[in-house]
């Protein structure tokens, strides 16, 4: 062979060797890329697996109830925990319509008293208490007067309230204004009704400084005034529940009051 063919076949198979490497190199680019992709699609398929063992939080009371103990999402995409039978969403109680106390809970740090005993102002929460003594020197040095007229109701006690709501007004009055025992806001403690307890309250001094001013201490009017289709119930002027300065703000929008239902998501149906 002249030396000028020995070359050329060497050349020939320098190509041929590199042709290869470069396909070997492509091969191995895409074995790659596959399996990159396929534990991208893994890690999206557990997640959506997660959120389907998520149950949603029911929208009504009785399937509720029957619930284990666990987390569930609101339609507004908040976690519900039910935890000992109790339900919380960010670390704030629930109870309403669709959400119940079960019938031994009474308040966890009562300010003082005997929390056994149904009828209890006292018998609030601590903090809560503590919130409302501030609010409630401020309304004074303003020359308004605020006073806790029902604290903590026991689950008896709330036995006895409503059925003699029921007997005056029947039950599709009475569950307007009146919540059956074990649905009651007051048997957590986290709650009061200040002075009158009625309608007139409304538009007094008092009634309209606590509008404004109440969620600057912590507390959501709970029942705000033409949202009885998310609450479940008729407007309150005089019930407030204490929520913490933040959440209450955002309730409060600038004087339009949200509820704590329309806000979280959460149903109030028995
Ligand atoms: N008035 C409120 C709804 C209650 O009875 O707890
Ligand atoms: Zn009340």
């Amino acid at each position: 062979m002249s030396r000028k063919r020995k070359k050329k076949k060497i050349s020939v198979i320098f190509l041929f060797i590199l042709f290869f490497i470069l396909i070997g190199g492509f091969i191995l680019m895409i074995m790659n890329n596959n399996k990159k992709k396929t534990v991208e699609n893994k890690a999206n398929i557990k997640e959506e697996e997660v959120t389907k063992e998520m149950e949603k939080a029911p929208d009504n009371s009785s399937s509720y109830d029957s619930l284990p103990d666990g987390e569930y999402v609101t339609s507004k995409g908040f976690i519900l925990k039910k935890e000992n039978g109790i339900s919380y969403v960010d670390g704030n109680m629930i109870v309403n319509k669709t959400y119940s106390l079960p019938k031994t809970f009474v308040p966890i740090n009562p300010y003082n008293g005997d929390s056994t005993s149904p009828w209890c102002i006292n018998c609030i929460d601590k903090d809560v208490m503590e919130a409302f003594k501030i609010m409630q020197s401020d309304a004074k040095s303003l020359g308004l007067n605020i006073y806790i007229s029902s604290g903590y109701r026991g689950y008896d006690r709330q036995v006895t309230l409503y059925n003699n709501y029921v007997d005056r007004d029947g039950v599709e009055a009475a569950d307007r204004y009146s919540a059956r025992a074990g649905h009651s806001e007051h048997q957590s403690g986290l709650c009061f009704d200040l002075n009158s307890i009625d309608d007139s309250f409304t538009n007094t001094n008092e009634g309209k400084w606590v509008n404004n001013n109440a969620h600057l201490y912590g507390f959501i009017i709970r029942f705000p005034k033409g949202l009885e289709d998310e609450t479940g119930y008729q407007y309150e002027s005089w019930h407030l529940r204490y929520v913490g300065k933040e959440l209450a703000t955002k309730l409060y929008n600038d004087g339009n009051w949200l509820s704590l239902e329309g806000y979280y998501g959460l149903s109030s149906v028995y």
